[in-house]
């Protein structure tokens, strides 16, 4: 039902959406961009670009603070760009929609806030092999703290989760499930709803890191039924350096502050402090004001074209991505799972993934090489780092052909 009116909301050809967007408008090294990095960070369409602007030109106060006209203002857009997130991911409630500084940030603070308080020496919090550092450090930090033990669940040589072995990790010690939804390094697409059944039977929360759900596929917390979700702006066309936490109300009620500051307070003294009501308990200080109503932008973009629409256009193309890859003869593709999303990472013979991205940046060809943020999957395919395509709405078929056409040049230059 909602899905379709998701759906209902998209107009236009997707693919003519690339013009929307004025960095990839310029030319590289003589060559036009392709723009094959949106996993690390999206691009912004011209409308979150001028929507900041026009905050910064006209509107630019301090939120919640003030009675004059532009606190006024910068307010309603802070809290109407709420109303957005919350409408966007379907949350039952504007307290439930928390802003942060991105996802880390948001997982940072249900590992401290949540998790922290309550773990006791023996407890376990589950996580998998295929995380982002971004929901790995965070829970070691915390085990640290509270001795309590750091589980993984193992991953198999196309890189879905062993869901076999989570089933068995998962005993009555456990008391935290923090998963990605979509892979940042494989793209795989794990079985969330699977794994959030298994952890309601034993009233176990489950975090999802939705950094790289959230910009490929419409999102609905209430029936993925999951207890927190971590996204962040700049992987969804808005800013950097803003995100969201999604949490369940009961328990963010029932969560001490993660941070102190301003504006979380209703009232201060030396005597004793009192937090003010969700969701403001957890936004110390002056929020990222501009990043947020830029976020606000991106949700009405995206919600113009459909996700509906993106997710189709963005499948279509990794099934050609992936299809036009393997045909290149010392190929090794990286993350082969059924379910996947927008990501695709690789090895080229012997070529370092370093020597690569240089040798298609020449080509105008923007790629991601390294570690990803995520080095225990890197050490699970036994590759110092890979090379990885990672896809945007903006993304079409020339680009593709532009990619593995610049991989043969690659492979000439080192035979
Ligand atoms: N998490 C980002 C990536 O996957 C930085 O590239």
């Amino acid at each position: 039902m909602r899905q379709a009116q998701v759906e209902q909301q998209g107009r236009g050809r997707i693919e003519d959406r690339r013009t929307d967007f004025p960095a990839l408008q310029q030319m590289i090294h003589g060559h036009s961009l392709v723009y094959l990095d949106s996993a690390a960070s999206s691009q912004m369409p011209g409308s979150v670009i001028e929507t900041i602007a026009r905050y910064q030109r006209n509107d630019h106060a301090n939120v919640h603070r003030g009675v004059h006209t532009l606190s006024h203002r910068a307010t309603d857009a802070y809290e109407g760009a709420r109303d957005k997130v919350r409408n966007f991911v379907n949350a039952a409630s504007r307290s439930e929609v928390i802003f942060t500084s991105g996802t880390t940030e948001s997982i940072n603070l249900v590992a401290q806030s949540y998790c922290r308080p309550l773990l006791r020496a023996g407890d376990s919090v589950l996580i998998s092999h295929l995380e982002h550092h971004s929901n790995i450090v965070p829970w070691q930090l915390l085990c640290e703290q509270t001795a309590a033990e750091l589980r993984v669940v193992p991953i198999d040589e196309q890189g879905q989760l062993d869901m076999p072995a989570l089933a068995r990790m998962f005993d009555e010690k456990v008391r935290m499930v923090a998963v990605a939804h979509v892979s940042n390094a494989l793209g795989t697409i794990n079985p969330v709803r699977e794994i959030i059944a298994l952890a309601r039977q034993r009233d176990v929360p489950v975090l999802l890191d939705g950094a790289q759900g959230v910009p490929h596929m419409a999102i609905d917390v209430q029936e993925l039924d999951c207890d927190f979700y971590a996204f962040s702006g700049h992987k969804m066309y808005a800013p950097t350096g803003v995100g969201v936490l999604y949490g369940r109300e009961s328990l963010l009620d029932a969560m001490p502050p993660y941070q102190g500051g301003g504006d979380m307070i209703l009232e201060v003294s030396f005597t004793g402090t009192t937090y003010n009501e969700l969701p403001y308990k957890f936004e110390a200080g002056t929020p990222n004001i501009s990043g947020v109503i830029g976020l606000g932008a991106a949700i009405d973009y995206l919600q113009s074209i459909g996700m509906l629409a993106i997710a189709r256009h963005e499948k279509a193309l990794l099934a050609y991505l992936m299809d036009e890859l393997q045909k290149i003869s010392g190929i090794r593709l990286i993350g082969t799972a059924p379910h996947k999303a927008s990501v695709q990472s690789f090895m080229l013979d012997n070529i370092h993934p370093h020597d690569l991205g240089t040798i298609l940046d020449h080509q105008g060809i923007a790629i991601r090489t390294g570690h990803h943020c995520a080095m225990p999957v890197m050490q699970h395919f036994a590759v110092p780092g890979t090379a990885r395509a990672s896809l945007g709405l903006y993304n079409n078929r020339d680009d593709i052909d532009r990619l593995v056409a610049a991989l043969h040049q690659a492979k000439q230059i080192f035979s």
